[in-house]
């Protein structure tokens, strides 16, 4: 039997996005926190770089926001790049305040301005403003979180909950807008429970999964950008999916990421033949930014029909790399590939979703008592292109002004009436699960393929076409048996992979992480592209 819920706040996503928020609620609130999996599985935990934030005194406001101006291809929007930077000395702060172990610095006081954390760079920043956890930052900062968490009594962390759909006050057929919870599959019970909650926070980070080859977790279905379109939400820029330049080439590695910090540190990307090639792509060379810097190895590796490139950091001395970057060394050592003495090969995989679910600067979404934050959300701080480590920093900068922002509005709330249970009377138990498990790899085939790092309208064309069948097998599918997390994350990542490929398809240009044969140069005037649900339901 379906259970019922109600809390004041129910947050979906148990990543960096998610916890800071639920953190920075006051105790007498009662808080959910809904993770699909194991708590550790987002994203966050498998983040290596680091924050990017403005922390040594040669460092300033102004050289973070041009850095991320131009990284993100003149497409940004200048006043949430600005308040995201201005307030991410506070984030960083607030984060040590939280036990976060980040590495010292021990030149402290020489060359980093006095700070006593070690900062490191990455591509398309001008200035070492990177702090880190060695080259496990996003590991160090989801255990010190979730270990706050875990002390405070008014928060609930509830593993194998599968957010299925959002419960408006519009789908309930109810004068009004609001977002009033959500339908979730308990895993452990099979059944779809209801959850009441005042505030509704989508932190279920991007959509990375919807390609064949991405350093992303399973998860990373684009279920909150998938639900806030079905449930009303405008999306915007969702073409532009970061490509990360460097992960693991092996046939047992599942695209293990080789941090950018490695370049920050001086490591060169090179051919089979040991030659060095980003310096005739762009002039910071392997500290450009990474549409570049993926791009230039997508045409390298086609150029000379080959499986990988090469990054190499062993002309550095051996302690420095074991001591910078464990994770790396350890990780391909189990590969029988030591990186203080040989290469690594690396080729590109997805990355990053820097489109998403458009919100204010308090992560209000356009429906009222639904919020996004973190990857989900579309701030428009990453414009065409994310510079690296600025993600993290939007996490714990948004998650603070969204709080802010409930907080203010809590006494005006009243806490939703019992809601309706999920009707799962005409549904029965799949009898072919093979078809989603086809589906699944169909739709990330044809993604990578058709809607990849380099574009083409006809490839976009065909890529359409396929989506849309698939999206009426998966809706008849969805409609007659009952859903497990295969099918819900199917349905989520066909939604948002044939919301990629509208957006794709409306930019008559390149610009950032769009690059298409058809129109390789940049129009004149930047423009968001922002799509608008017609119907309920999409
Ligand atoms: O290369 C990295 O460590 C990734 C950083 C990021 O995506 O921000």
């Amino acid at each position: 039997m379906s259970q019922q819920f109600q809390h004041d706040v129910l947050v979906i996503g148990s990543g960096a996005a998610g916890l800071s928020l639920a953190l920075t609620l006051p105790s007498h609130l009662r808080i959910a926190v809904l993770s699909k999996g194991d708590l550790a599985n987002g994203s966050t935990f498998w983040a290596q770089g680091g924050v990017a934030a403005v922390l040594d005194d040669t460092d300033t406001v102004q050289s973070h926001v041009e850095d991320t101006l131009n990284a993100g291809g003149g497409l940004c929007n200048e006043d949430a790049v600005r308040f995201t930077v201005e307030h991410s000395r506070e984030a960083i702060q607030w984060l040590i305040d939280q036990g976060v172990p980040f590495t010292r610095d021990e030149h402290a006081g020489n060359d980093d301005g006095g700070f006593e954390f070690h900062l490191t760079r990455e591509g398309g920043h001008s200035h070492r403003r990177i702090i880190h956890a060695a080259d496990a930052t996003g590991a160090a900062i989801f255990k010190t979180l979730l270990d706050q968490a875990r002390q405070r009594p008014n928060i609930e962390l509830l593993e194998q909950r599968v957010a299925v759909d959002l419960i408006t006050e519009k789908r309930l057929g109810l004068e009004g807008e609001r977002c009033l919870g959500a339908y979730v599959l308990n895993r452990a019970s099979g059944e779809v429970d209801t959850y009441g909650a005042r505030f509704t926070i989508l932190a279920s980070g991007g959509a990375a999964k919807v390609y064949l080859y991405t350093s992303n977790p399973d998860g990373a279905c684009g279920d909150g950008i998938a639900m806030a379109w079905r449930s009303g939400c405008r999306v915007a820029n969702l073409e532009f999916n970061q490509f990360h330049p460097t992960c693991l080439y092996h046939p047992l590695a599942k695209s293990f990421l080789i941090t950018e910090a490695l370049r920050g540190e001086g490591a060169h990307l090179k051919l089979p033949n040991g030659e060095r090639f980003m310096q005739r792509f762009d002039p910071r060379a392997e500290l450009a930014p990474r549409d570049i810097v993926a791009r230039a190895i997508d045409h390298e590796m086609k150029r000379l029909g080959i499986d990988c490139v090469y990054l190499d950091i062993s002309h550095k001395p051996e302690a420095f790399i074991k001591t910078h970057f464990p994770t790396v060394y350890e990780r391909c050592l189990a590969f029988n590939i030591d990186i203080t003495k040989g290469p690594i090969p690396v080729v590109p995989a997805a990355h990053y979703t820097c489109g998403g679910v458009m919100v204010d600067r308090h992560g209000r979404t356009d429906v009222p008592g639904l919020y996004a934050i973190g990857e989900t959300s579309f701030t428009g701080l990453h414009g065409a292109n994310r510079m690296a480590s600025n993600s993290l920093l939007e996490c714990f900068v948004y998650a603070r002004s969204a709080a802010e922002d409930i907080l203010g509005q809590l006494p005006h709330i009243p806490v939703p009436a019992a809601l309706p249970r999920w009707d799962a009377s005409q549904v029965t138990d799949s009898d072919e699960d093979v078809i989603i498990a086809h589906n699944w790899d169909e739709l990330r085939r044809f993604m990578w393929d058709y809607v990849g790092i380099v574009r083409t309208t006809k490839r976009l064309q065909r890529a359409q076409h396929r989506v849309r069948m698939l999206l009426d097998e998966i809706d008849e599918f969805y409609s007659n048996y009952k859903v497990s997390r295969d099918l819900i994350e199917l349905r989520n990542l066909a939604q948002v992979a044939e919301l990629m490929i509208r957006s794709a398809m409306e930019r008559k240009e390149s610009r950032g992480l769009h690059y298409t044969l058809d129109y390789p140069e940049m129009l004149p005037e930047a423009r968001d592209t922002i799509l608008v649900p017609t119907t309920y339901g999409g």
